[in-house]
C-alpha cells in the first residue's frame, strides 16, 4: 500500500537537497508525496539548528501536532535534519508524540526507521522511538573509496523523476565541515568533511542533465575545499572538478557552485571560472566581519585584507564576476568600530547582496561557552538594519547599471512578489504592458541576480534573453527578448560573455 508523506524542510540548500534524496529513496519504498498535511501518513520535518529562530519554527510546528496526534493515533512523526542531531533523545521528553530521529549524517537509514514507526503505529496502535544519530566521536575518512559509504547510496541512488522541477538541480561534492567557526553547530550535526569521488559526481551530474537540468549547483559546506585522494595516490583539486565536470557534461548550460570559504579559495579554482564558459561568474563566498578582532574570534582564519585581496584578484580576472557574502552583526564583544569595519567591508566589496544574521548564541559551539552575548538584541537589531541599508544602496546601484543590458535569464516559475505588487497597484513595475495575459515569471541571471518579465508560465525551467528596463535593489525588471527567443546554447553563451563584460559596473 502506498504512504502518503509531508515533507517540509527549512534551511539550507543542503537542506533542500536531502530533501530531495529522501523522497527519491522513499518513493522507491512506496510513499508518494502529500501536498496537504492533513492528508499524510507520515510528517516529516527537515530541520535546521544555524540560528534559533529556525529551530523556533519547528518547535511551533511540533506544538501544533500534539493535538492532531491525538486526534489520529495512527499517524506518524519524524524529524530529520540537523535539530534532530543536536537535540537528541531530549526530543521525545518535549515531544512525546513524536516517532522517528535521524540526524543529516544518517539520512540513509531513515526507510527503516519509519517502516519500524508504521508498524508500531498502524499494527500495534503503539509508538515505536526510532533513532539514527552521528555519533559523538565519529570519526569519517576525508575521501570516499569508489563503492563510498552508507550515506553515499542516498545520492548514488536518486532518481530523477520528470514530475519534479528538473531545470535546476543540486548535488554535493562534499559533506560535513571540518572548519569549526566558534559560532556554527554544522560541523557538530553535520560531521567531518566527506568528499565524494570525481566519478559519483559526474555520472550524478550526466544523469540530471539526462534528466532535463539546465542548471547544476554543486554543493558544500565549504565547496571549493573539495580535494578527492584517490587510492592509487592521485588526487582530484576543487578546480580539476570544475574542468572535469564541465567537459563531462557539454549540454549543461550553467554549472555553479556554493558556498565557498574564502581561506581556501585558490587561483587555479578562478581561472577554471574564467576559462570555463558555462560555469557561471557567480561566487557565495561568505565575509562574517569586517573586523580582524572578530574574524578571529570566530576562527575564521583569515583577515579583512585577505578577503579584500580574494575579491580584487576574482575582479581582475572576471570584471564581470558577481559576488555574494554572508555577515553576522552582533558577535560577541562587537564594538560599534568593529561594525563599522563591517560596513565598509560592503560598500568596498561592492556585493550583489548580502545575507546578514544577528548573532545567535548555539549550544554546543566554543562561541557559547567561551564568550558572553554581551550585544543585546536592539542593538544586534540596529546593526542589522544598518547593515541591510547599505547593502541596499550597493545592490540598487549595481542593478541601476544594468538597466538596458539584456542578459540571460532562467525562468523559475510566476513571480509571487511581482504579481503581488501589480496586484496592489502601487508599484509600476516597467514590464510589458502590450501582453496583459501573461503572468510576470521570476528567474536568474547567471550572475543569480532575480529577474522579473512577462512571459507565458510554459517558459518555466527554460533559459532566455530579457532586456532589463528598470531595477530596484532586490529585483531587475525585464522585457523578454522575443527576436532572439529562445536561443541556441552557443549563442547564448556568446552574448551572455560578451553582454555582462560591457555592463558590469567595475569596467
Ligand atoms: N548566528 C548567526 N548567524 C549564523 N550563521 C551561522 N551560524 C550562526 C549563528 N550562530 C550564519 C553565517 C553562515 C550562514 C549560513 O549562517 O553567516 O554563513
Ligand atoms: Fe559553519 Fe564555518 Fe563550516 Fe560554514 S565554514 S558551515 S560557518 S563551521
Amino acid at each position: 500500500m502506498r504512504r502518503k508523506l509531508y515533507l517540509e524542510t527549512f534551511g539550507c540548500q543542503m537542506n533542500v537537497l536531502d530533501s530531495q534524496l529522501v523522497l527519491s529513496q522513499l518513493r522507491a519504498h512506496g510513499y508518494e508525496l502529500a501536498s496537504d498535511r492533513d492528508d499524510a501518513d507520515v510528517i516529516l520535518y527537515n530541520t535546521c539548528s544555524v540560528r534559533e529562530h529556525a529551530e523556533q519554527k519547528v518547535w511551533s510546528r511540533l506544538g501544533e501536532l500534539r493535538a492532531v496526534c491525538r486526534r489520529r493515533p495512527g499517524l506518524v512523526v519524524g524529524v530529520i535534519g540537523c535539530m534532530a542531531q543536536r537535540e537528541g533523545t531530549a526530543f521525545f521528553r518535549k515531544y512525546p508524540h513524536i516517532d522517528v530521529l535521524c540526524g543529516p549524517a544518517e539520512l540513509d537509514k531513515l526507510p527503516a526507521l519509519l517502516h519500524n514507526a508504521v508498524v508500531a503505529r498502524l499494527e500495534h496502535g503503539r509508538a515505536a522511538r526510532q533513532v539514527a544519530l552521528m555519533g559523538a566521536n565519529v570519526r569519517r575518512s576525508a575521501t570516499l573509496d569508489a563503492a563510498g559509504d552508507a550515506l553515499e547510496s542516498l545520492d548514488l541512488s536518486r532518481s530523477v523523476s520528470p514530475a519534479d522541477d528538473a531545470a535546476q538541480a543540486y548535488v554535493r561534492i562534499t559533506r560535513g565541515c571540518n572548519k569549526f567557526c566558534s559560532y556554527c553547530v554544522v560541523p557538530y550535526t553535520r560531521g567531518p568533511e566527506v568528499h565524494r569521488p570525481p566519478q559519483h559526481i559526474i555520472d550524478e551530474v550526466k544523469k540530471l542533465v539526462d534528466g532535463g537540468a539546465r542548471e547544476v549547483t554543486l554543493l558544500g559546506q565549504t565547496v571549493n575545499h573539495y580535494a578527492y585522494s584517490h587510492p592509487d595516490g592521485r588526487s582530484t583539486s576543487f578546480a580539476e572538478l570544475l574542468y572535469m565536470v564541465h567537459e563531462a557534461a557539454p549540454a549543461l548550460p550553467r554549472l555553479r557552485f556554493v558556498t565557498s570559504f574564502p581561506r581556501d579559495f585558490t587561483d587555479d579554482a578562478l581561472q577554471a571560472m574564467r576559462d570555463c564558459r558555462r560555469i557561471c561568474r557567480y561566487l557565495h563566498i561568505p565575509a562574517q566581519s569586517g573586523s580582524d578582532r572578530i574574524l578571529k574570534m570566530m576562527n575564521r582564519g583569515y583577515g579583512a585584507q585577505q578577503y579584500l585581496d580574494l575579491i580584487d584578484r576574482a575582479r581582475d580576472m572576471m570584471s564581470d564576476i558577481s559576488i555574494a557574502s554572508d555577515l553576522i552583526v552582533g558577535f560577541p564583544s562587537e564594538t560599534e568600530e568593529d561594525h563599522q569595519k563591517s560596513l565598509d567591508l560592503i560598500r568596498r566589496c561592492r556585493f550583489k547582496n548580502s545575507f546578514i544574521f544577528k548573532y545567535s548564541p548555539r549550544p554546543g559551539t566554543t562561541a557559547v561557552n567561551r564568550f558572553a552575548d554581551d550585544v543585546p538584541d536592539e542593538i544586534k537589531r540596529r546593526r542589522n538594519n544598518e547593515a541591510l541599508a547599505v547593502q541596499q544602496a550597493v545592490s540598487a546601484e549595481n542593478n541601476r547599471a544594468m538597466v538596458a543590458s539584456e542578459v540571460e535569464v532562467i525562468v523559475e516559475g510566476v513571480s509571487k512578489l511581482a504579481t503581488r505588487l501589480a496586484g496592489a497597484g502601487s508599484v509600476e513595475l516597467g514590464w510589458d504592458k502590450s501582453r496583459p495575459k501573461d503572468p510576470q515569471l521570476v528567474g536568474r541571471t547567471r550572475g543569480d541576480q532575480i529577474v522579473c518579465f512577462d512571459g507565458p508560465a510554459s517558459l518555466k525551467g527554460q533559459i532566455v534573453q530579457v532586456k532589463i528596463v528598470d531595477a530596484q535593489a532586490m529585483t531587475l525588471f525585464g522585457v523578454r527578448n522575443q527576436e532572439s527567443g529562445i536561443r541556441s546554447q552557443e549563442s547564448e553563451y556568446r552574448n551572455q560573455d560578451s553582454g555582462i563584460r560591457d555592463r558590469c559596473p567595475e569596467s
